[in-house]
């Protein structure tokens, strides 16, 4: 059965909410734009660090290089309500899908799953938290949030 509200509801989380998840929520917004797919999006982080923070000056500058203003997101942290108010959560890596399944409410009715793993070929693997690294790791997340982006909109479309 299929109780979700439509359009779908997609959140995809990572740690800080000023890295990856705000780059995925950039790329599909983008995605789904292109193919016209009414969507509500967002982002959160696990951390409570960010909250209220603009995305680190190095996803900016990834967005921007693909042609997308990502200066107005502000850190969040994720909250027992976006378990029911998103069909859809994605978690940016392995730790932070085990951090959302520690703190999923009861009543919660999003499906959980890792980012990856609507990625053939991709199933069980992390986008690296580029945050500790150079700026090309800002990319590799990019070209990563994108292909999961891609196909969450063949898959949802
Ligand atoms: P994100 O990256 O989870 O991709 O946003 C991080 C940002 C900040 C921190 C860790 C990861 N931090 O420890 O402050």
């Amino acid at each position: 059965m299929n109780d979700h509200p439509s359009p779908p509801a997609v959140l995809f989380v990572c740690l800080g909410n000023i890295c990856r998840s705000p780059l995925a929520e950039a790329s599909f917004r983008a995605e789904a734009e292109r193919a016209g797919l009414e969507v509500e999006v967002d982002s959160a982080g696990t951390g409570d660090w960010h909250i209220g923070h603009a995305p680190d000056r190095r996803a900016l500058a990834t967005a921007k290089r693909h042609g997308i203003d990502i200066s107005g997101y502000r850190g969040r942290q994720v909250e027992a309500e976006d378990f029911r108010r998103f069909s859809h959560i994605f978690a940016l890596d392995p730790q932070n899908l085990r951090d959302l399944l520690a703190i999923a409410p009861p009543d919660g009715t999003a499906e959980l799953d890792l980012l990856l793993n609507v990625v053939p070929g991709r199933e069980g693997q992390a986008v690296k938290d580029p945050y500790y690294g150079t700026d090309e790791g800002f990319e590799t997340t990019w070209d990563d949030v994108t292909a999961a982006a891609r196909a969450l909109v063949e898959r949802l479309g």
